[in-house]
């Protein structure tokens, strides 16, 4: 059993340092062993342009973000996975990093960008894959990609138990998708959403939040409203994941018949 968590937040743009306090600052006395924020958590995501992004981007391994997600890990003893605008040369990339509690990490750049995304970021080029975190699969998906059944589908097919799933979801069917992504791939799925509004870069968006934790049989394991910025955690057996049977006849991967898909 691990205990594994998610922090909903509602940041205000460009206040990285704030924003990366106030999390700090509610999960001081919280114990897990995995944790998921947010996509873009502490930069926020309305950009006016490519140039203000790669201001507020890192590059993988610095900054100020990294190093206190570095040694939230190192405290917890946890793995950490957060949503940050990820700078390459003058690339900018909507990314995704998992840090083990001895600093090791690991990115993954969104693949799907979402509607104005495509002005600011360039698709990511990393791809799905899985990495072990004390005998677990994990993997990364980021927002929306949860809209291509294929995000979460290469990750189990990787062996991931567990999908991490950062998200600044404003279209309202997610919630209830993330329950067939992780019914139809026999996984755990970690959504962390924001809540909130943002208005920039002459566009509102309003962030639905329900960020939530799904196991293999698509059961909600733990939920968070609309608003309220917080914390979630539960027990999960990632175990169970290994599981992929669903009747004594049938084997959700072992049926699969890609000859005809
Ligand atoms: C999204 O992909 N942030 C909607």
């Amino acid at each position: 059993m691990i205990r594994a968590g998610l922090f909903q937040n509602n940041p205000a743009f460009g206040k990285i340092e704030a924003n990366v306090e106030y999390v700090l600052d509610i999960l001081s006395d919280v114990k897990f062993d995995l944790m998921v924020l947010p996509e873009l958590f502490a930069a926020g995501y309305l950009f006016e342009n490519r140039e203000e992004a790669l201001a507020l981007a890192d590059s993988p391994g610095t900054g100020y973000t990294f190093e206190a997600m570095r040694r939230l890990a190192h405290e917890k003893n946890a793995l950490v996975v957060y949503g940050f605008p990820e700078k390459s040369g003058d690339r900018v990339y909507n990314s995704a990093m998992a840090i083990y509690p001895d600093g090791r990490f690991l990115v993954y750049q969104k693949t799907h960008l979402f509607n104005t995304e495509k002005n600011i970021f360039s698709p990511g080029e990393s791809g799905f894959s899985v990495f072990d975190f004390r005998g677990i699969k994990v993997g990364m998906m980021i927002c929306f990609d949860w809209r291509f059944p294929e995000s979460a589908r290469k990750l189990a097919l990787l062996g991931a138990q567990v999908i991490c799933h950062p998200s600044n979801l404003v279209l309202p069917h997610c919630p209830q998708a993330m329950v067939i992504r992780a019914l139809e791939n026999g996984v755990f799925t970690i959504t962390a959403d924001r809540a909130g509004d943002e208005s920039r870069a002459g566009q509102s968006l309003h962030f639905i939040g329900h960020s939530r934790i799904i196991a293999p049989d698509g059961k909600i394991l733990g939920e968070l409203g609309e608003v309220e910025p917080a914390q979630l955690v539960v027990q999960i057996d990632p175990s169970q994941a290994l599981n992929k049977s669903v009747t004594s006849l049938n084997d959700l991967f072992a049926d699969r018949r890609p000859e005809f898909y």
